[in-house]
């Protein structure tokens, strides 16, 4: 059932793509899912535990951790771009130019391009070279087969389960992989609730040709999350996840709880974000440890999280029978 397809386009060994997490995903962890065999990307804050307002600085942290990526192997590995907004220039977009710049400079290959579909900055890529892993938000049929004609080589199709900033509809991964599948030709890569072996065979029977995993890779040896919260995650159920946003949940930290209960009010739905964004966002608890202080973003799957593996015990477990 594991096909060769997208192992071969990205000269790895098994078709696992950790996905890119902000604050969570930096050099260490994205060359040791390399030397395992899959393919790592590195995200938003990649390497950092503290924010910096400015482009050029993001870009050029950005490039540190790319050189500290290739110190420690020469697999591939891939490198998180956010689209512009919908009708935006990549020109007037300053964080999106920078950090354009740098990468291609950089001569990264690998492009997690996440957003709204955005002919420019797929003609910049291809123009570059460049391999696209087209993930939307929210994933919609129309938006895959728009991706694909526009020259993405990889399609995620995201579903409700995962963990992160959560996908606009009730769509959930059983559902959006055989949808994305049927639409379009290009390798699909399932995302949302793969945690063990169990949903990597079930993402191969939807017909997805890869797994793209975030939350799992967060509770691994290597990986930035703080080890408290790793702790936490590996302690907790879904029972003690809530909605803490029209587009978050979060593990019910005491600050968690009563962004949950605000979130309950009719007249505080629409704002939660920006009050989380208020909080820190992912940095107090998952980066810097302050449980009592942050949200701990994770997928519907926890229940079947109970260790923290390496990478490479990680990758083997999930990749082989
Ligand atoms: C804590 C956390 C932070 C995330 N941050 C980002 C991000 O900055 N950019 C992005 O494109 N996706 C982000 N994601 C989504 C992942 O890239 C991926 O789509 C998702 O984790 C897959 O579902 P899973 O968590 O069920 O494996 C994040 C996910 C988590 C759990």
């Amino acid at each position: 059932m594991m096909t060769k397809q997208v192992s071969d386009l990205l000269k790895i060994q098994y078709p696992i793509i950790q996905a890119p997490m902000a604050w969570l995903t930096d050099a260490k962890l994205v060359a040791a899912v390399g030397e395992a065999g899959g393919l790592g990307i590195l995200g938003p804050n990649a390497g950092q535990d503290e924010l910096t307002s400015d482009p050029v600085e993001t870009a050029e942290r950005m490039r540190q951790e790319i050189i500290k990526v290739r110190q420690l192997t020469d697999r591939p590995f891939g490198v998180m771009v956010a689209t512009p907004r919908p009708g935006e220039r990549i020109a007037d977009n300053v964080f999106t130019r920078e950090m354009l710049k740098m990468l291609f400079e950089a001569q990264v290959h690998y492009f997690a391009v996440v957003g709204s579909v955005n002919a420019e900055l797929f003609d910049l890529i291809k123009a570059h070279h460049g391999l696209i892993i087209y993930r939307a938000l929210t994933p919609t049929v129309a938006d895959a087969k728009q991706a694909e004609s526009l020259g993405a080589d990889l399609i995620v199709a995201t579903g409700r389960d995962e963990g992160g900033l959560l996908p606009a509809r009730e769509y959930g991964t059983f559902t959006v992989v055989p949808a994305i599948v049927d639409a379009v030709s290009v390798p699909v890569l399932a995302a949302g609730g793969v945690n063990d072996r169990r949903g990597v065979k079930a993402a191969f029977a939807l017909g997805a040709q890869g797994v793209y995993v975030g939350t799992r890779f967060m509770v691994t040896r290597e990986s930035p999350l703080a080890k408290s919260a790793k702790q936490l995650i590996v302690d907790s159920t879904y029972d003690q996840v809530a909605e803490v946003s029209l587009d978050q949940r979060s593990i019910t930290t005491k600050l968690a709880r009563q962004f949950a209960q605000a979130f309950q009010q009719p007249s505080r739905r629409m704002n939660m974000d920006s009050k989380i964004n208020q909080a820190g966002g992912l940095r107090p608890a998952m980066r810097l440890g302050n449980l009592d202080e942050g949200i701990v973003e994770v997928n519907t799957g926890i229940d079947t999280i109970h260790d923290v593996p390496t990478v490479a015990e990680l990758v083997e477990r999930l990749m082989t029978d």
